[in-house]
């Protein structure tokens, strides 16, 4: 399975990916990583692996994807034979020029138990709210903010100690057991 990954942050989930298929569990190559951030970590990491990287052009745009930008995302991955797109704290919302371009074919991890808690921060939202248990979801993407069906969700219980950042850590270490088994059980045909 060949991916294309959009991020805009550190790329840890990236990484898990890259990691996977480097000690032979996952059967993918990643193409083409993307972000809309110069300065992201994950641009820094994919470099180090000598997978090809490319900025998508958002200047002017705080939060939106512009529909341009998404053309030509989306052309560029077409471009790199990409078959699976992942986001993997891509911080914009993906709309129709992207999604008409790879439809089902567009994936994202969120950390909660969608629907709980869409949006940004979802560790904190699950803090607040009190809640004793959260996660992270890996589901497929459509025009919605954190909606699309999903393929796999991993539950993580909220410890009464627990601060904003240690359950953000406790998340991330299941985010990164499941993103590689989601692209396992698609590439399984399995969702
Ligand atoms: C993750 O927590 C993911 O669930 C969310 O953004 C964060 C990305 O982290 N969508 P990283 O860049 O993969 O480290």
């Amino acid at each position: 399975m060949r991916l294309g990954i959009l991020g805009s942050g550190s790329g840890s989930n990236m990484q898990a990916i890259l990691d996977a298929i480097d000690d032979g569990s996952l059967d993918a190559s990643i193409e083409l990583v993307l972000s809309d951030n110069p300065d992201g970590f994950i641009l820094e990491r994919a470099r180090k692996h000598g997978i090809p990287t490319g900025l998508i052009d958002c200047r002017g745009f705080k939060q939106k994807f512009p529909d341009e930008a998404q053309t030509e995302t989306a052309q560029a991955l077409k471009d790199a034979g990409v078959e699976l797109v992942c986001l993997a704290g891509f911080m914009r919302l993906v709309k129709q020029p992207l999604l008409d371009a790879f439809p089902e074919r567009i994936i994202n991890i969120h950390p909660s138990l969608l629907p709980a808690f869409p949006g940004l921060e979802s560790w904190k939202q699950a803090l607040d709210a009190g809640v004793p248990e959260t996660g992270c979801t890996v589901h497929y993407v459509d025009a919605g903010m954190d909606t699309g069906p999903t393929i796999i969700r991993a539950k993580v219980p909220v410890k009464p100690d627990d601060t904003a950042e240690t359950l953000h850590a406790r998340i991330q270490e299941q985010e990164h057991r499941i993103y590689p088994e989601a692209i396992r059980i698609i590439s399984a045909g399995g969702a």
